[in-house]
């Protein structure tokens, strides 16, 4: 079932619950409140009637005229002598009087709802004063009368319930739809993304959590979207570097096999076919690390690293390359600074850095290592052409590399590891000469 049509089922039998309980309660109460309020009614005319009485005749001497006087009166009533237990006189009819005798105690001053026969009355007695007249004025009401007020009530009350609950149902429907329709909307925008066709989903109006649900699909769709262009374009790059080197040793080995070379062509074609190889094994070892870094296989063994001695080991890797292209190495590290990471993996990373720099520096690469207020700075900086506008917001994606770049992974490899080492890498021109890569963690790294 839609889930408009739940909410307003379910609306309306909590609707239909509380007028039903609202209306037996009510009907239940109707009766009794009726009675007392008719009671309090007789108990004033009654009263009044006394004091009429009391003006007029003063005493009760004039027992007669008494009567005459009670018998005009336009209501039901019985004047009742308490010591004799007998009915002086009545406005009602002698066979209605002699019933309420045979089926009431008229001396029960307690009890005030008389029967005769089907018919219940409510009564009201008043005593006559003084006292030892013992006179009672007795007032009666027949229960016909009440229930017909109460039936007109309930039939009213029932009209009124009535319109309520539609106009109340009306309102719940409208209200539920406001809510649903952006759950619907919202489904249909996650058709698209299921059918990833993510340049059509539109956004939707909501309000308050939905809003909140929205937005978390939208965000999830363009990572999803990022991601599987990325893989898309992984995949391309991948096939066309894996491509170009096999087809060079391909194109050797059939001069070679066909003898279309000279020795020394067949020398240099060897040569060339071997540093093919080479890179083609280097760019699918860094393939794989990249595919273990990303689902997090790689084992990841962190501990407090020295990074004093982890500089120093990555220039002892880097001088003989150094060394070949001139270029020097420099150090500025503060003492007993430590990091928590695998320290072979940040070995690679920082290697990558300086490997890069050398390649590109005209004569300097720099190693520091400095707190930076709460955070750890590590820096790898040279005195090279610096990085192309173009090439920089991209520098640390796959296969993104310059004119003299290898595999174009290094970067991304850095990267991977300075961010599963929970810290930040950036990259940025220096305004004299040269790039510079800067990398932070947090202080409790
Ligand atoms: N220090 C640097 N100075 C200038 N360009 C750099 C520097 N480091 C990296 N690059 C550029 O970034 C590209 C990508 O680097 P990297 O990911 O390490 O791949 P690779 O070194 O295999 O080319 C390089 O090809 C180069 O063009
Ligand atoms: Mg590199």
């Amino acid at each position: 079932m839609k889930l408009h049509y739940q909410l307003n089922a379910a609306f309306t039998a909590l609707l239909l619950v509380i007028l039903t309980v609202a209306g037996f309660v009510i009907y239940s109460l109707l009766l009794n409140l009726l009675v007392q309020n008719e009671q309090q009614q007789l108990e004033q005319k009654g009263e009044i009637l006394v004091s009429a009485l009391n003006e007029q005749y003063q005493s009760f001497s004039d027992v007669d005229r008494i009567y005459d006087f009670l018998q005009e009166q336009d209501m039901q009533l019985i004047l009742y002598n308490s010591r004799e237990n007998r009915v002086l006189v009545s406005t009602m009819p002698g066979s209605v009087v002699r019933g309420f005798g045979r089926n009431n105690d008229f001396s029960d001053t307690q009890k005030n709802v008389w029967e005769y026969r089907t018919d219940k009355f409510v009564t009201s007695r008043i005593t006559i004063l003084p006292a030892s007249s013992n006179l009672e004025l007795i007032l009666l009401t027949p229960m016909k009368d009440l229930q017909a007020v109460r039936h007109t009530f309930v039939i009213r009350l029932l009209i009124v319930f009535i319109i309520g609950a539609v106009v109340a149902v009306l309102l719940s429907s409208i209200l539920t739809n406001k809510l649903v329709t952006p759950l619907t909307r919202l489904k249909y925008q996650l058709k698209k993304i299921e059918k990833r066709k993510f340049d059509d989903i539109e956004p939707i109006r909501a309000t308050g959590e939905i809003k909140e649900v929205a937005k978390s699909v939208y965000d999830m769709a363009n990572e999803l979207n990022r991601y599987i262009r990325s893989q898309q374009s992984f995949f391309q790059n991948a096939s066309h570097e894996l491509k170009t080197p096999l087809m060079t040793i391909q194109g050797y080995a059939e001069g070679i096999k066909e003898n279309v070379f000279d020795e020394a062509e067949k020398e240099k074609g060897l040569e060339v076919m071997v540093n093919e190889v080479k890179r083609l094994k280097k760019i699918i070892n860094e393939m794989i690390l990249l595919a273990k870094l990303d689902s997090e296989q790689a084992s990841y063994h962190p501990k407090q690293i020295n990074v004093a001695a982890l500089v120093e080991h990555v220039a002892d890797r880097v001088l003989p390359l150094a060394a070949e292209d001139h270029v020097t190495l420099k150090k500025e590290v503060a003492e007993g600074m430590y990091i928590y990471a695998d320290e072979e993996k940040m070995l690679r990373a920082l290697l990558n850095l300086v490997v890069n720099g050398v390649r590109h520096a005209h004569s300097v690469v720099k190693i520091t290592a400095a707190m930076n207020g709460k955070q750890k700075m590590l820096v790898v900086e040279d005195d090279g052409e610096g990085i192309s506008e173009e090439l920089l917001p991209h520098i640390f994606h796959r296969f993104v590399k310059g004119k003299q770049g290898e595999t174009g992974l290094g970067l991304a490899i850095t990267r991977a590891i300075i961010e599963q080492s929970g810290g930040k890498i950036t990259v940025e021109n220096k305004s004299d000469e040269g790039a510079r890569f800067v990398i932070l963690f947090p202080g409790n790294a």
